[in-house]
């Protein structure tokens, strides 16, 4: 053998057994860990992510960057006192590579934290607490869904320009239906509307009847809310029993009726809400999604399950980008900072602070779908605030 082929073997021998483990890792199986809620308010939620997550994976023949998959899951039940142990079963029990979750904003707080400790990536399918990408902000977390702020701010500008002057908000307390009403606020005496009362109860609480009473007393120009899953069909159900549909129109983040306007029926029925996904978008991305979906799952596809479905595509933008290595994460975030992603709900890219940058849409509740009634904002961003890396 010459001495300069000689030499290259040497070499390769000697990389190969330099790094067994990387090699190992890199090729091996990827472990996934979904942190959702499978109990509770939030339970439905959940499993569309999840099922939207997997359609993804199999279209892509169930893997990702040449790697085989596995996954690990812990049921949240959307309950931020269980979060921190939940989520370290994740990253030092199970050794998961990536997480995937959560709903909840006050779950997700708990999960960036542990996320940013260890440097495992964490991609949020829903849950909008500004914190996540704003103080608590860091290169490995990654939100595909929506920050608190967007939907409300949306609604907020809408609302004003429909010549409302004196609005009341009701929602949970805990940071969603907070940062939603700030949203809504800041959208709504920007453009000239005031907010008389600002009601709530705690999460996940859908004991309304008092409230109800203080808003046809209060006699507002309309109502804005954030309720979703459970709650929200409890709400839509008793403002209508209450007689107050007929008399006070009811404004919503779209969650108000996204996967569950089944079971609100008519009570539904002419809502108007802002999210950055519709029912009737038509776009080709969509179309097929929403077929695939059907098929799949023999579910119509709600906001939930397009997150879920995103929340892969960008697992699998990131893993390309560093040949299936999720412990490099530079890599990864300059991915996906530089990525247009081709979701359902329309071409979104990533904010610094790595939340959507997308269209909102104003929809109308018209049968069983929420119908697109236009672009409420266009390219709307979360302001970030406190992000600083
Ligand atoms: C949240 O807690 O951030 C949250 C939960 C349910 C939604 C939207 C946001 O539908």
């Amino acid at each position: 053998m010459k001495r300069r082929q000689t030499a290259s073997l040497v070499l390769t021998m000697a990389m190969l057994m330099a790094s067994p483990l990387s090699w190992a890792q890199n090729t091996g199986k990827l472990k996934i860990g979904f942190m959702l809620p499978a109990t509770g308010t939030y339970a439905s939620l959940g499993t569309a992510i999840e099922n939207g997550f997997r359609l993804y994976l199999s279209e892509q023949g169930g893997k990702l960057a040449g790697r085989e998959l596995e996954f690990v899951s812990v049921d949240d039940e959307s309950d931020p006192s269980k979060a921190t142990d939940n989520v370290n079963k994740l990253i030092k029990r199970d050794n998961v590579d990536v997480i995937i979750g959560s709903v909840h904003s006050g779950v997700a707080m708990a999960m960036a934290k542990a996320a940013k400790e260890s440097g495992t990536i964490l991609i949020v399918p829903n849950a909008g607490a500004q914190a996540v990408t704003g103080p608590m902000c860091a290169m490995n977390i990654f939100r595909s869904s929506f920050s608190n702020w967007q939907p409300g701010y949306a609604m907020g500008e809408i609302a004003a320009k429909k010549g409302n002057k004196r609005i009341v908000t009701i929602t949970w307390k805990y940071a969603a239906g907070e940062e939603t009403m700030k949203g809504f606020k800041d959208g709504f005496e920007q453009n000239g509307g005031t907010i008389i009362k600002d009601l709530s109860l705690p999460f996940p609480n859908v004991e309304f009847q008092a409230l109800l009473t203080e808003i046809a007393s209060l006699k507002p120009d309309a109502v804005f809310t954030f309720f979703a899953g459970g709650g929200a069909v409890k709400f839509v159900k008793d403002y209508s029993a209450a007689g107050l549909k007929k008399k006070i129109p009811l404004y919503g983040s779209g969650f108000l009726t996204d996967g569950t306007l089944d079971a609100e029926g008519s009570d539904a029925e002419g809502i108007l809400t802002t999210l950055h996904y519709a029912d009737n978008l038509n776009n080709k991305r969509d179309q097929s999604f929403r077929l695939a979906y059907a098929k799949t799952y023999k579910l119509q596809p709600d906001v939930y399950a397009v997150q879920g479905y995103d929340a892969a595509q960008m697992l699998s933008i990131g893993l390309n980008a560093t040949k299936g290595d999720p412990k490099n994460i530079n890599g990864f975030a300059q991915a996906l900072r530089a990525a247009k992603i081709d979701s359902p709900r329309g071409a979104f890219t990533l904010s610094s602070s790595h939340n959507p940058v997308q269209d909102i849409y104003l929809r109308k509740v018209v049968g069983k779908e929420n119908i697109l009634e236009g672009v409420a904002h266009k390219s709307l961003a979360d302001p970030g605030l406190g992000c600083k890396m």
